[in-house]
């Protein structure tokens, strides 16, 4: 045991009681006795690499080269990503994926490169391999975005799974984000990124890695372009980052480096090259595109572990209304289950849940259910007969059910990697339904069983159907979390097919976001944590998870006031805006930190509400593209290197510019500007970009700038849906998408398209029609004129 499996088991042993902390310990030698008995030892191993090329065979898209001991099978989509898999790889079966793999393009085409080596040449990427087995990815106009040195496997003599390593370079101007979530960043510096997702034991800051949902997704941004890799392998690894360094040396550049090494699965990878729009565009296109959710769940959520009871959640909605404060959804954590079980209510502290839930509705607030997978294993708890009924359980080598320890004590877990699995949990979200809940947190799913030592989670020799494929838990650990959501987003279609699932997990896998959004998990509360929130939801957003936010406050502990505030006015421009905090943390309501909080709060709570229509338009366009919500600086300018190492600010879509207050005490802050023209949008100043300016960011409010020409979607004091338009510079346009809600339904919206145009000393929009332009068809005001 390391220090840190100390730290973390001594918290939850001392958090859950002494009864709880002999489970652990139990559970604890159970999962070593399985895998002693249940994994092949690792023996000796001889290690391969590809070596010299001997023939290739053209195929649709690329086709395959092969060495003398390894094949390279590389194919062109018509997306335009590049898909390539050693050792006879293919791009199925794959849980990223969401569906079949793309068609090849057939204009891309192997041929013969200079010195006995490959390349297959596409519209946006050229791809060169080495007589040996390297692999360049090269933009059309030839510059080398990545250098794929040979891999190398190390297979155990008496077989079993290879491990692998593959090293690549990057250009030294490269910088690197992504990986998931990752409070580090956004930014991935130098350092080594585990891929294996780790419920952190307790609220988590800066430094803590890995957390809950990682992914093998980098986003790498250089000069020459950007370009995402995705390594399709679920199993452990790491990937060391290193970035390059320019005229380091003897004024030689360094480049960046990248070394990932897997304990085992297939050796493929996509990639992707373009900008960072039409990359997230394939992206989206590759593993499915952002379920939209619910208007509602754009709104103001409140949550606690620890209301305990009806009338606690009455007494914060009625604390809500009284100041005036909108609020859209309440959470009900773990303590609302009878004894921590999934699937049940505490009837005698929730004796009319169905009847709060339908009080609820009518002020327009939706209650949304935790859900945890662990089912208490206990003869007549409900789920536990059924799931065994079922044979649901995950088992270990010998047949045996797994058994950990969760909220509810000893627990068993589904294997969400059978089909038949998933329609069995799928059907439970009925329970959920009948009690009055309109959407669904997917909690301790990495999965975490709690432990004296060792990993929190369940034994890698456990056995998992992974769809008919078979095999154990060092392959599904981390597309756990994912075919849980798929079980739950399924499930719900079938039980409400008129309404659009809304729901949220902690962890996940690359394709989450088909099922729904993701939040922080346990962030700490702390300076450090509120810079941790920014970064995982900008990472998460770059590998196609756009809808996500922190708990704001932090998780654990009381924030100060001011803390508390910034935490909420930046929560207030992320897709998820959720006040949320353990059941031992000091309070999280707006009123409880002073009347000049509660003021300041009521603002940013309002400025969300009156932004309601701009957010639905960002779902819809993130559904329709795979643009995130909130995107870096860089986003439309990635060349420009002072945005690239821009990381306390973030676009909101392509009109608006938020700069939250990250540290304590501040009242004025620099903000780097991408090029054009922008406005403060609480004073009217101008200003110009590129370059870096430094504005009043009083207690009251975080700046936020928006781009000459926006047309924004907002809604008006009547309710009715506005048109805020950012005067374009003198002789410019502007112009803007509006995606307007139809409800919780599946109706298609049209896309509006709105131009902002100079006509004499006024600003005119109009509507773009298919013939022309009209009148717009919603109140139109202009703002930013002088
Ligand atoms: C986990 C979740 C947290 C939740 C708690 C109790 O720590 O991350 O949000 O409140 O479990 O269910």
């Amino acid at each position: 045991m390391d220090g840190r499996d100390l730290v973390r088991s001594m918290k939850t042993v001392g958090s859950a009681g002494a009864a709880q902390g002999l489970r652990t310990v139990r559970a604890a030698w159970r999962r070593r006795r399985a895998d002693a008995t249940g994994l092949p030892a690792r023996g000796a191993e001889r290690a391969r690499v590809p070596g010299p090329v001997q023939d290739v065979e053209p195929g649709p898209g690329g086709g395959t080269i092969r060495f003398s001991r390894s094949e390279l099978r590389i194919l062109v989509a018509v997306n335009g990503a590049v898909f390539w898999g050693w050792d006879g790889a293919c791009p199925e079966p794959s849980y990223a994926l969401a569906g079949r793999c793309p068609e090849p393009d057939p204009r891309a085409v192997l041929e013969p490169d200079k010195d006995g080596g490959w390349r297959v040449v596409a519209e946006r990427v050229t791809i060169v391999v080495s007589r040996h087995g390297a692999v360049e990815v090269r933009t059309p106009g030839g510059v080398t975005l990545r250098r794929d040195l040979p891999p190398r496997w190390w297979e155990p003599r008496d077989g079993g799974p290879a491990r692998w390593m593959q090293r690549s370079e990057v250009a030294a101007d490269a910088r690197f984000f992504g990986l998931g979530g990752r409070a580090s960043g956004p930014r991935l510096r130098g350092g080594t990124y585990r891929l294996w997702n780790t419920d952190p034991g307790g609220a988590f800051g800066r430094a803590d890695d890995p957390l809950s949902l990682t992914m093998p997704v980098q986003l790498v941004v250089s000069d020459a372009a950007t370009h995402l890799v995705f390594h399709d392998t679920s199993w452990d690894g790491t990937v060391t980052l290193r970035e390059g360094e320019e005229g380091a040396g003897s004024g030689h550049d360094r480049p960046g480096s990248c070394e990932l090494r897997m304990d085992g699965g297939p050796l493929r990878c996509w990639v992707v090259v373009g900008t960072p729009a039409r990359v997230l565009l394939a992206w989206a296109s590759l593993t499915g595109a952002p379920a939209l959710p619910p208007a509602w769940a754009l709104g103001h959520h409140h949550a606690r572990w620890g209301f305990g009871s009806e009338q606690e959640v009455r007494r914060i909605v009625a604390g809500y209304h009284e100041h005036g404060l909108p609020l859209d959804a309440v959470h009900l954590d773990i303590d609302h289950y009878d004894d921590h079980q999934v699937f049940t209510v505490d009837q005698d502290r929730f004796p009319k849940l169905p009847v709060l839930a339908e009080e609820l509705r009518r002020d327009g607030i939706r209650l949304v259910s935790i859900v945890d997978p662990a089912v208490k294993a206990e003869p007549g708890n409900a789920v536990y007969d059924s799931g065994l009924a079922e044979d649901a359980f995950v088992r270990d080598a010998s047949g045996r059910l797994v058994e950990g320890v969760v909220w509810p004590g000893e627990a068993v877990f589904p294997d969400f990697t059978h089909a038949r699995v998933r329609r069995w949990w799928g059907e439970l979200y009925g329970e959920r339904l009948g009690q009055g809940f309109a959407g669904f947190w997917h909690d301790m799913n990495e999965p975490t069983s709690f432990t004296a030592f060792g990993e929190p989670t369940l034994p890698r020799s456990a056995r998992h159907a992974l769809d008919g494929r078979d095999g154990d838990h060092r392959e599904a650990h981390n597309v756990y979390a994912l075919c849980m959501a798929r079980a739950a987003y399924e499930g719900l279609r079938e039980l409400l097919p008129e309404e659009r699932p809304f729901l949220f997990s902690r962890s996940g896998w690359a394709g989450l976001q088909r099922y729904g959004g993701t939040w922080s998990g346990d962030v700490a509360t702390g300076w450090p944590g509120l810079r941790a929130s920014l970064s995982l939801v900008m990472g998460l957003g770059l590998c196609g998870v756009p809808y996500s936010g922190p708990d704001v406050g932090g998780f654990d502990g009381s924030p100060s006031p001011e803390l508390y505030l910034r935490w909420f006015q930046l929560g207030a421009y992320l897709p998820l805006f959720r006040t949320h905090a353990s059941m031992r943390a000091g309070r999280r309501e707006p009123w409880e930190f002073g009347p000049e909080v509660l003021e300041h709060a009521r603002v940013a709570l309002v400025e969300r509400r009156r932004l309601l229509p701009y957010f639905v338009t960002l779902a819809h366009l993130a559904r329709r593209t795979g643009a995130p919500y909130v995107r870096p600086v860089w986003w439309g300018a990635p060349e420009d290197r002072a945005l690239r190492d821009c990381e306390d600010a973030f676009l909101l879509g392509d009109c608006l510019l938020v700069a939250p207050v990250l540290d304590p005490g501040a009242e004025r802050r620099a903000v780097h500007l991408p090029r054009g023209l922008w406005y403060d949008t609480a004073t009217g100043r101008r200003h110009r970009g590129p370059g870096q300016v430094l504005v009043d960011a009083p207690l009251s409010r975080i700046p936020v700038f928006a781009r000459a020409g926006a047309v924004i979607p907002v809604r008006g004091d009547d309710g009715g849906l506005e048109l805020e338009v950012w005067t374009p510079a003198r002789g410019r346009t502007g112009g803007g998408l509006v995606v307007r809600d139809t409800g919780d339904g599946w109706d298609e919206p049209e896309v509006e398209r709105y131009v902002a145009r100079w006509e004499g000393r006024q600003v005119v929009v109009e509507r773009e029609g298919e013939d022309g332009l009209y009148e717009p068809s919603h109140p139109v005001r202009v703002r930013g004129l002088v």
